[in-house]
């Protein structure tokens, strides 16, 4: 007689201890490959467990602030080194969970380990300024303070990644952290925070905590002792996300949308401006907030690049992305499925020509899934839905265009500004590009897709507002500046008042 299989149960993370809910109910991860898997129950929070996690992080604030940074750093360092060590194991149960192909999940654990060994370096750096007084017997300098408990809000396509370049500054800034990973994704959530408790992290200083937007998310960024939210996600959620901490005046770093596209100049190489477009736009299956999920073509190569692109995108291994052949997973899930298949049809009623994919894959295996054809619509006009808004699956909208300055317009015409990308031989429109795509960041000669954690990540328009994440510009949001002036002359001395006159222009 069969046995049932028990799925692993979960438990949330607070105050140095494995919890369940307080309301004693889960929720199931189950792998968008297959659905009859089961990946794990995870707690559905609420209100009364964001209480207790944001306690523990109060109090652990007392203590870890105090510890020096350099010693925060040797467990991030061994945070990392514990990291690379399961590397292989993280990112299958990433695959399984989320369905990115095993190529991709190993990347995306990568991203983790750069970003930790990253920060733990900068246990050792953290740079204030020291000037001379504009007085004498005065000095002047500024440093870093960690503001308190953080948390973070993050997505499901980069499970690991995502919550690394949020969790790591601020931990080695002196913050503490509750961290709420998207229901998606808990179980890579769970792993990351396996790893910092066996680096060392002392008790309330990382806490975990799963459940939905509504009833974990927003009562966390909400509450009067969270100093400090960072969010990935949607537009519409970090709307939410200001309008919450706007009346508290609290620090809010969102990374929302994109519309990315690739510009295609009649120079460029097209073998490698095809080989991007493929990975730009059908890596981890469009969902990426770099996604090329638009590519712009000079008029002169338009017609040979479409042939080509739609040819390679036809050829692509969809599947279950534990299998090493498998080239694009599944959608991670059902609705996300159901909005890609809304845009095809959308696209099919703007008018745009179909020349690859444009429908669900239903049979045999991938019955149990939620998969997706990569898909194409080209010819499109450059202000159609499928061209303007985030779609967040494998979907891509060629537009053709007449020159570089056409094909600035419109990259530009956009609400959104994360990523652009230019493949050209001509140094002189690759310049122009640089300096005239309004996103936050460009690549030439390279996809949309492929961001590295020591330079500054993030967009302009509605993609962001104005925070920056990763590298050392990251520092600024996880800290407040504190300027100090110390006056050794034991008497009053009055800035700009009692400056001393050397020097003065004479009739002064
Ligand atoms: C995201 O798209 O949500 O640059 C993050 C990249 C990755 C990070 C992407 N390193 O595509």
């Amino acid at each position: 007689m069969a046995t049932a299989v028990v799925p692993k149960v979960y438990k949330n993370y607070i105050n140095g201890e494995w919890v369940e809910a307080r309301s004693g109910r889960a929720f199931e991860n189950r792998n968008p490959a297959n659905t009859d898997e089961l990946v794990g129950m995870f707690p559905a929070s609420t209100e009364e467990d964001v209480t207790a996690a944001v306690d523990a992080a109060k109090e652990g604030f007392k203590t870890w602030r105090l510890v020096p940074a350099p010693k925060r750093a040797e467990i991030l360092f061994r945070a990392a080194e514990l990291l690379v060590r399961r590397k292989e194991d993280m990112a299958r149960d990433m695959t399984r969970e989320m369905g990115k192909v095993l190529a991709e999940t190993r990347g995306d654990v990568q991203e983790a380990i750069d970003m930790t060994y990253y920060m733990a370096g900068e246990g050792r750096r953290q740079f204030g300024q020291t000037a001379p007084s504009e007085l004498a017997n005065k000095f002047c300098m500024s440093i870093r303070q960690p503001l308190g408990i953080c948390t973070m809000i993050t997505p499901w396509n980069f499970p690991m990644a995502i919550p690394s370049w949020k969790i790591m500054p601020a931990l080695i800034l002196g913050n503490t952290v509750v961290f709420k990973p998207a229901s998606d994704t808990p179980f890579s959530g769970y792993n990351l925070v396996q790893i910092l408790i066996e680096a060392g992290v002392p008790r309330g200083v990382v806490n975990l905590i799963t459940g939905s937007g509504s009833k974990v998310g927003v009562p966390l960024m909400g509450h009067p002792d969270v100093k400090l939210v960072s969010f990935t996600g949607s537009t519409e959620i970090g709307r939410t996300v200001s309008e919450v901490c706007a009346p508290q005046f609290k620090p809010c770093q969102l990374e929302m949308g994109g519309k990315n596209a690739i510009t295609v100049l009649e120079d460029a190489n097209l073998e490698l401006a095809v080989d991007g477009a493929i990975w730009g736009g059908f890596g981890t299956t469009g969902q990426r907030c770099t996604a090329a999920s638009r590519v712009i073509v000079h008029k002169k190569v338009y017609k040979e690049f479409v042939e080509r692109f739609a040819a390679r995108a036809k050829a692509l291994k969809v599947g279950d992305g534990l299998d090493p052949s498998t080239e694009m997973g599944p959608c991670v899930s059902e609705s996300q499925l159901k909005t890609v298949m809304e845009y095809t049809e959308i696209g099919k009623n703007e008018g745009a020509k179909l020349v690859a994919g444009g429908h669900r894959l239903e049979k045999g295996a991938y019955g149990r899934g939620w998969f997706h054809e990569p898909t194409i619509f080209a010819d499109c006009d450059a202000k159609m839905r499928v061209a303007q808004e985030e779609i967040f699956g494998p979907v891509v909208s060629v537009i053709p265009c007449n020159d570089l300055d056409e094909a600035i317009e419109i990259n530009n015409g956009v609400v959104y500004g994360l990523s652009a990308s230019i493949y050209t031989r001509d140094v002189n429109r690759a310049f122009r590009a640089m300096r005239d795509l309004h996103t936050g960041i460009v690549y030439v000669n390279a996809p949309t897709i492929g961001a590295e954690t020591h330079m500054p990540f993030g967009g302009v328009k509605q993609t962001g507002n104005g925070h920056r994440e990763a590298a050392v510009a990251c520092l600024d949001f996880y800290s407040e500046w504190k300027t100090i002036y110390v006056d050794y002359s034991d008497k009053l001395q009055r800035a700009q008042i009692d400056t001393a006159s050397f020097g003065r222009i004479s009739g002064d």
